[in-house]
């Protein structure tokens, strides 16, 4: 026995010195070290993460809803279908808005809210009050790149329609004294047109509505987290935040709770 257990042993050390010489380190480095390979590897990861196919179009949507799946450029080009039978077909989400804003007012509602502040609640606005699926429908939801200038051109039409869900949740929290504050990336040369195209589809009441200065390049979460420090500085309380990037909910004076509503078409940072 101990014999047996002895030449294992032997056997053991044996196999792991051998071993060690076939471990191709030296090449793993010198691939890493050589820009000119590099530029090729990444190119060749670029093109596969391009076209990286999830056979599993519901399993990458809640990657996606989760922010496990971050900064994807387009929608995989096989989920085209899942997303219009998401978004239009299935109705699946008028449903999980629905889930969402639900969750948000029970929460509300169940509040002692406090008279020596004001009670606000912090909406986004794209994919939050106002839907551009129409756009987006024309560059197959997502999984084609649109033209940079296209999708101002369709936010200067004023178009775009409500969120019934969210329009709902907007009326319950103003009936309970709970005032909006319209929180957008959009920059302030769209005011005009923005505030029309609220009005039009029933946003008719906001304590404020802030837009992001023309022209700067923030990104939307330090923009939004800033403005959120502001207004509490000025004595309001954030009771609740909805939005339906992470971007809306992430960093400082987030609110008291936080609703992610769903998007599949696009990821923002
Ligand atoms: C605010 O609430 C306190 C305590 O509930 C109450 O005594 C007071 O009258 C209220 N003030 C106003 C302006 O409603
Ligand atoms: C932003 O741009 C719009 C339209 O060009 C202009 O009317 C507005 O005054 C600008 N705002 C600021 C703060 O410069």
């Amino acid at each position: 026995m101990k014999i047996l257990s002895l030449s294992l042993l032997l056997l053991l050390a044996v196999s792991v010195s051998h071993g060690r010489p076939s471990i191709s380190e030296p090449r793993l480095i010198e691939l890493l070290t050589s820009t000119n390979l590099i530029e090729t590897e990444a190119d060749l990861l670029e093109k596969q993460r391009l076209s990286i196919n999830y056979p599993d179009c519901r399993s990458w949507h809640l990657g996606v809803e989760t922010s496990n799946i971050i900064d994807f450029k387009t929608v995989p080009a096989n989920c085209k279908d899942y997303v219009e039978d998401y978004l239009i077909t299935s109705q699946q989400y008028r449903h999980d808005s629905k889930t969402v804003c639900k969750e948000a007012y029970f929460y509300a509602k169940g509040l002692a809210l406090k008279n020596d502040t004001v009670n606000v609640w912090i909406f986004d606005l794209d994919e939050t009050l106002l839907s551009n699926v129409p756009f987006y429908a024309n560059y197959g939801y997502g999984t084609q790149k649109h033209p940079p200038e296209t999708f101002k051109t369709w936010l200067e039409l004023g178009q775009a329609p409500k969120l019934p869900e969210t329009l709902h949740l907007y009326h319950n929290l103003l009936d309970i004294g709970i005032e909006p504050v319209l929180l957008t990336e959009r920059y302030e040369e769209l005011a005009e047109v923005t505030l029309k195209n609220l009005k039009a589809a029933g946003f008719t009441y906001w304590k404020h509505v802030l837009f992001k200065p023309n022209g700067s390049n923030a990104k939307i979460a330090n923009f939004k987290s800033q403005e959120r420090k502001k207004l509490v500085k000025s004595g309001y309380t954030i009771i609740g935040n909805i939005g339906d990037q992470w971007a809306d909910l992430a960093k400082g004076n987030a609110g008291r709770r936080t609703f992610k509503l769903p998007n599949p078409i696009y990821y923002k940072t």
